[in-house]
């Protein structure tokens, strides 16, 4: 039977379940089991049932959430996770489910924890074995308003901190563990080790997850999937496209095609390397299809950050598809999807979510042109792509380089856009980026980049005035892109780029450092 938690067999004998109520770190915890070279996935509590028709988890972890048990009709554990009598972990709400749906209680306390707080270890169990000594006091991450009062039977207390009293319990029998605190956010910090006792000891998962044995399954799925019929992959040059056009080399070789659409916005130099990189390895499977003119006729004129964004977007498709016609008969279309973008995720909030920007990709593509798609990236995080596009042998500055948005440098150049924009902001761009590689910052930076404003101010240079664009350098720390932290350069080194942009890009004579994170800003100036 089919669903959308289908996998393999080959990981299916060594794989965690994690449960999500909502909490807001459940990747992390799905992270954490990786880590441990164990595969896992991600269901929403509504959709076990679903999952276990083809799926049977070595253990369970149940995640957080924003939810409290003493409400009406808020998420439960499945009677069938329970009756399956294998381990199971329960994570703040997860704990409270667990607790109160085996007989415990929990209340609303009056003392909430949020951050860090102290654990005191007062038994011994297999989830704290090697980890926690007896009488002594470790550093843990709470956010929780309800806490356990009552043990289930067969339950014994471990650690306790200020507010909970059964911060972390056991029942080593039936290999149920229940914690208040989250051992997957690396504030707690043993929590690494507790989910690996979790994991490999209580659960006994074995290593069986990595790049090198995920890279051999996915060759045989690829080509069972595709037969002997001809597969297209837009690549686009960011990660993503380039590890799964990679894979599908390994896998089906002549059968792929690789169609790059060269829209005039991309960084300074990087269409070129696409273009020297791809071509080597595909030769004539790699098509280059310079389309410039196309696109920044298209935009002329336009400055509203979401007309720009519908045009590159419909303009990326006209061109995409022109070329796949003449390709004549292609069935299937490759697109590098990642597992984050598939995670159904829990949502309290109920109503739709508000669009903020609209993000292009060719979305659109497969059901105008009747393609099917092979997306063989669906179950890994990104840094996974990282390792496995190593495991494929392309280069390291291509798949350790910072994200890059489809609409390009369109969308880093509020107002309208001309040739000359683009080239001094590619400019501007290649220096800031070539001083953070040179102060080693780059891998410590999730994505840097400049935006050039439509404003001009005064200044002076030499002896005469200026009256250039002024321009923003934008760097943030992030794990996916959802929230993100400015990233604290050093006064002298953001002295040194702006010198030097002020110096050598004509065109810009102010310098400014974007210190807002997301939320309330957004990554992108559009
Ligand atoms: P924002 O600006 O929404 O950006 O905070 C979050 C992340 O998404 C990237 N981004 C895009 N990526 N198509 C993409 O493929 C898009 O249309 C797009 N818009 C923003 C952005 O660079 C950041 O990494």
């Amino acid at each position: 039977m089919n669903n959308n938690f289908n996998i393999v067999d080959k990981f299916n004998s060594d794989n965690i379940l994690i449960i999500d109520f909502g909490s807001q770190f459940t990747q992390l915890i799905a992270r954490r089991v990786r880590e441990e070279g164990v595969f896992c996935q991600i269901v929403p509590y509504n959709k076990v049932s679903e999952y276990l028709t083809t799926n049977t988890p070595k253990g369970i972890i149940l995640s957080g959430g924003p939810s409290s048990v003493l409400g009406i009709e808020t998420p439960r554990i499945q009677k069938e996770i329970i009756e399956m009598r294998r381990p199971i972990l329960g994570i703040c709400y997860g704990q409270q489910v667990l607790v109160q749906q085996l007989g415990g209680s929990v209340v609303s306390s009056n003392t909430s924890e949020f951050g860090r707080a102290n654990i005191k270890v007062i038994s011994s169990c297999s989830l704290t074995d090697r980890v926690w000594e007896i009488g002594k006091k470790y550093q843990v991450w709470m956010s929780h308003g309800d806490s356990v009062v009552k043990m289930p039977k067969g339950f014994d207390a471990v650690a306790e901190t200020e507010g909970a009293a059964y911060a972390v319990i056991a029942n080593e029998e039936s290999k149920q563990y229940g914690v208040q605190f989250h051992p997957e956010v690396v504030h707690t910090l043993e929590g690494k080790k507790i989910i690996h006792n979790f994991v490999k000891i209580i659960s006994a998962c074995k290593n069986t997850w990595s790049m090198e044995s995920f890279l051999d399954y996915k060759i045989d799925i690829i080509k069972g999937q595709v037969g002997e019929e001809k597969v297209l992959c837009g690549l686009s040059g960011g990660v993503d496209s380039s590890v799964t056009a990679a894979i599908l080399d390994k896998a089906i070789g002549d059968q792929l095609v690789c169609v790059f659409v060269d829209h005039g916005l991309l960084r300074g130099g990087e269409a070129e390397e696409i273009n020297t990189i791809f071509s080597k390895r595909l030769g004539s499977r790699f098509i280059y299809v310079q389309a410039s003119k196309i696109f920044l006729e298209a935009l002329q004129g336009v400055s509203d950050p979401e007309k720009k964004r519908k045009i590159i977007g419909n303009k990326f498709i006209e061109v995409f598809e022109a070329e796949a016609k003449k390709l004549g008969d292609i069935k299937f279309l490759a697109q590098g999807t990642l597992y984050p973008d598939v995670i159904e995720s829990v949502s309290f909030s109920g109503g739709p979510s508000v669009t903020i920007k609209s993000h292009h990709n060719v979305g659109g593509l497969p059901e105008k042109m009747n393609l099917k798609l092979v997306e063989p990236l669906r179950e890994l995080f990104k840094d996974e792509v990282r390792v496995l596009g190593d495991e494929l042998g392309l280069p390291i500055n291509l798949i350790a380089r910072h994200p890059f948005p489809g609409p390009g440098l369109a969308i880093r150049i509020p107002g309208t856009i001309t040739n000359d924009s683009i080239v001094t902001l590619q400019k501007a761009d290649n220096i800031f980026i070539e001083e953070i590689r040179n102060a080693n910052l780059y891998d410590k930076i999730w994505q840097a980049f400049c935006v050039l404003l439509p404003v001009k101010s005064v200044g002076v240079m030499g002896d005469s005035r200026s009256y250039d664009k002024a321009l923003v350098l934008r760097a943030i720390t992030s794990v996916d892109g959802m929230t993100a932290e400015v990233y604290p350069f050093e006064h002298s080194f953001l002295n040194r780029v702006s010198t030097r942009i002020v110096n050598e890009v004509k065109g810009i004579n102010r310098v400014t450092y974007d210190i807002t994170s997301k939320p309330p800003g957004t990554i992108e100036w559009e």
